[in-house]
């Protein structure tokens, strides 16, 4: 008894290097498998050099704000809502410069974009990135953040206010370096007093080798697709169009297409709105894409200082939305259009009731069809 209790003993003793063999190769296992996974998914560095990156649509949380048209409680399913939701957009740069330490660009030219007898001041404004490291490299429909120089009111820094990028990831030299911005000075009255805005009164008196405090890039909501077959329809109010200048360059401007190789077959529709002829901004550009790609590009303007709507008052870029409902209509039906929107907050309950009213017209209930639109990541907006 006692014999066979001290070899079970020295028999399970015996057991031990063998189990903690066993225990030491399961740990060293789980350790590389832990290293392997931490080397694969550590942070790259942003080289400085300007990236053809893929962009995919989705939808995004944003600045912009929708109207409030209140969804139904009950969805059906469309040819719109067919396409698979949303993909990521990994490979968008964003906050690579943050508020607390922005990058320093130096501005390489500031120019008014308005004609003789303009309303107001308008201006395109360029920045050197070229000593930003890691660089600052962004992508079409991505708004920066300037930090304008001094203080405010209580003695502190000025916050930062976003601008939309109006310059493809190449620039407007294709060199890549650059970023370029179209800034409205805001004025308003007040008590009898005009007020400048801080941040684009600064803007638009900068000069070109002033330094200037820049952050981001930030923003995936207003990102092109990567489909060459696309069919993009913009609508912008006065600096709204910043983007879309971006866009169009991508599109029609022939160095730039040369860079991007991006050969782009859709259809591309904008509609400005601008209140004096003298406001249209990149005006030349627009007429010299319409002249090279008349089966590609259509450019409707509604200036509402100078034209009537069918109601007698000021022209507006939802007008003409209702004026050509049909063809906007039929193209949202199909699948690879997509529809920008950007510049002043205060269209957008009016382009809802021009699409309300359009839709109707082809027996379509918007309210349905906008979240539809949202969801499959084929609806964009930025107002301000
Ligand atoms: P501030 O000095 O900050 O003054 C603005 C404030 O003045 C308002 O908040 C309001 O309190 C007050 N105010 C304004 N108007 C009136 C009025 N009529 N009566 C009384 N009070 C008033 N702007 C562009 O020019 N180009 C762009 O491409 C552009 N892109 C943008 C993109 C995004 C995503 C966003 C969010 C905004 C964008 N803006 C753009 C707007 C820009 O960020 C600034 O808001 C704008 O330039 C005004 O800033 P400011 O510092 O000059 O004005
Ligand atoms: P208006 O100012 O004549 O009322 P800008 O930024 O250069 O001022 O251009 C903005 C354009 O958008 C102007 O033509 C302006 O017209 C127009 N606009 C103003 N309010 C609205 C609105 N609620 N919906 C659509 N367009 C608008």
């Amino acid at each position: 008894m006692v014999y066979s209790q001290a070899k079970v003993i020295a028999g399970g003793l015996a057991h031990i290097p063998i189990v903690i063999g066993l225990f030491y190769f399961i740990m060293t296992f789980f350790n590389k498998r832990a290293i392997d996974y931490a080397e694969a998914n550590k942070p790259k560095k942003v080289e400085k050099k300007v990236v053809e990156t893929k962009v995919q649509v989705k939808e995004s949380s944003s600045v912009s704000s929708e109207t409030k048209t209140e969804a139904p409680s009950k969805v059906e399913n469309t040819s719109i809502d067919k396409k698979p939701m949303k993909k990521k957009h990994a490979d968008v740069p964003v906050n690579i410069y943050r508020p607390k330490t922005p990058f320093e660009g130096t501005v390489t030219g500031n120019y008014s974009l308005l004609k003789e007898g303009a309303i107001g001041r308008v201006n395109h404004i360029t920045f050197d990135l070229k000593e930003s490291d890691p660089f600052l490299n962004y992508v079409e429909g991505q708004s920066i953040g300037i930090m304008p120089a001094g203080e405010d009111a209580n003695g502190k820094p000025h916050k930062l206010r976003l601008y939309s990028i109006a310059s493809t990831r190449h620039g407007d030299d294709f060199e890549g370096n650059t970023v370029s911005l179209c800034v409205r000075q805001l004025q308003y009255e007040k008590d009898g007093e005009t007020i400048n805005g801080v941040c684009s009164s600064y803007l638009c008196d900068i000069k070109p080798g002033d330094k200037v405090k820049i952050t981001g890039p930030v923003g995936k909501e207003m990102l092109l697709p990567d489909e060459e077959d696309a069919n993009i329809v913009m609508l912008a109010t006065g600096t709204g169009i910043a983007p879309m200048r971006a866009y169009l360059r991508r599109m029609f401007e022939a160095t730039e297409k040369e860079k991007n190789k991006w050969n782009f077959k859709g259809k591309a529709w904008l509609f400005m709105g601008a209140p004096k002829s003298a406001n249209l901004l990149y005006e030349e550009d627009l007429q010299r894409y319409l002249e090279n790609y008349p089966d590609n590009f259509k450019y409707t303007k509604a200036i509402s200082r100078e034209q009537q709507n069918t109601k007698g008052g000021r022209m507006y870029i939802q007008d003409r939305v209702l004026e050509s409902a049909n063809e906007i209509f039929n193209m949202i039906e199909d699948e690879k259009t997509h529809i920008y929107l950007c510049g002043l907050k205060g269209m957008e309950p009016g382009i809802d009731e021009a699409m309300t009213k359009a839709a109707e017209e082809k027996g379509l209930n918007w309210a349905e069809l906008r979240p539809q639109l949202k969801k499959a990541g084929r609806w964009h907006v930025e107002t301000y």
